[in-house]
């Protein structure tokens, strides 16, 4: 695939979705996705500060005082809520790709080109000095490639895409599109509240190491609980997609089962609130539609379980059940009009390829791709930009890398 482009700011031309699933022509079943690997990790502290550690990692309290699957005694996710307990991280304060270029700056010297290996042994040097390998083809938020990867079933939101180049790496950063903006700003007191009961659910199921509490059931006094959504661990991960594209990304990770036991990312839980099933038709439902991006978020992770939180309208949570990551596809295609992992990730392979040759063609590093799509459109569209507000990669950042 080779895209020709002009290179001015305003050109926006197409990619269709339909070339982005196929490979020669054919629809193709499988594509291959090594098994991330864990290359480092970060924290953000309560005022959304970098550390360059694990301080932020919390552990998973396994709930126990359950029966079949039923609490016995109900968790309410609206505790909290409009208290000085739950502080919320300021969302006007646009990030873009910063704690991972942080991360890339603090880990520049352990990606080395192959001139590296020059007349030493390769594992050797490896162990040494902990190197990853090669810089990456690609760097950006497992969050994007989530979005990116779930395009070919998505039916409600679209994206944007900034991407730019420096020396071989393409950095990807997403845009947020006027549609996001004013669902953001028009939001309900009731979808707030929402949003909340999904974070209040992780404070229920998590504690702090070195020494947390067994149980849910023997949980610090809820009095005691803040919720500071400034606070992140993230875990960076590096896979290849198809062989062919070296992708470096940060992912969040709710929490860790015991490290004796388990290595990252086996040891991670990644956490879901969800409303009960009162009817088969709407099991069917979650798996035909809303397991689609949790499977997606957390195989990009290589993380094993998902344990979801099962509310009812109020925001009680009446049961607990884990599900295994691997397992939700094959539920997925037992249903009729389903996803199917392998079509998402043949069209994550293919746009990242489209995305090499469009900066191959452009012959220039010094402009921005925004890529976006839109729900019912059969092409990804892309324009080049020269403005100064869409680059997100900072100026300290370019003088260190290079
Ligand atoms: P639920 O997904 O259980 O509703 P994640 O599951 O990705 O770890 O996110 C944890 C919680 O953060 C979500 O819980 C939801 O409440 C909230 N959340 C997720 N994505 C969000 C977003 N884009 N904006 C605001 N809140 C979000
Ligand atoms: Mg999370
Ligand atoms: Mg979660």
């Amino acid at each position: 695939m080779l895209y020709v482009v002009n290179n001015c700011s305003c050109f926006i031309t197409m990619l269709s979705l339909e070339s982005l699933l196929k490979d020669n022509g054919e629809v193709r079943q499988c594509c291959d996705i090594r098994k991330p690997t864990e290359v480092g990790r970060f924290s953000l502290d309560f005022q959304r500060r970098f550390h360059h550690d694990r301080r932020q990692m919390v552990c998973y309290i396994p709930a126990e005082a359950r029966r079949n699957g039923t609490l016995l005694q109900l968790l309410d996710l609206n505790d909290g809520y409009k208290s000085p307990r739950f502080v919320k991280r300021d969302e006007g304060v646009k990030e873009r790709l910063d704690h991972m270029l942080q991360w890339m700056v603090c880990n520049k010297r352990r990606f080395a080109g192959k001139s590296h290996f020059h007349d030493v042994k390769r594992q050797k040097v490896e162990q040494d000095q902990n190197i990853i390998g090669e810089p990456p083809d690609f760097v950006l938020w497992r969050g994007h490639l989530t979005k990116l990867m779930c395009t070919p079933f998505e039916n409600r939101d679209g994206w944007s895409m900034a991407c730019q180049k420096l020396e071989n790496t393409v950095y990807v950063s997403e845009v947020e599109t006027k549609a996001a903006a004013q669902r953001k700003a028009s939001s309900t007191e009731r979808e707030k509240l929402m949003t909340y009961w999904g974070v209040r659910f992780e404070g229920y199921m998590t504690g702090r190491f070195p020494k947390p509490p067994e149980t849910i059931s023997v949980r610090t006094p809820k009095e005691e609980t803040i919720i500071n959504t400034n606070e992140a661990f993230c875990s960076v991960f590096r896979t290849r997609v198809n062989k062919r594209h070296s992708v470096v990304y940060g992912a969040e990770v709710d929490c860790c089962k015991s490290v004796d036991v388990l290595s990252p990312p086996d040891c991670y839980v990644e956490l879901k609130t969800s409303r009960k099933f009162t009817s088969r038709k709407q099991e069917e439902n979650f798996y035909r539609y809303k397991c689609l991006k949790w499977w997606a978020q957390s195989y990009l992770a290589g993380i094993p379980q998902i344990t979801c939180g099962f509310r009812d309208d109020d925001g009680f949570v009446e049961s607990i059940r884990d599900f295994s990551t691997l397992d939700l596809p094959n539920r997925a295609m037992t249903l009729h009009n389903s996803w199917n992992p392998s079509a998402c990730l043949t069209f994550l392979d293919n746009l990242l390829q489209a995305i090499k040759e469009i900066f191959q063609a452009v012959n220039t590093s010094k402009c921005t791709i925004i890529l976006s799509w839109e729900p019912g459109d059969k092409c990804v569209s892309y324009e080049l930009s020269h403005s100064p507000k869409d680059c997100f990669l900072h100026e300290w950042y370019i003088n260190d890398m290079t």
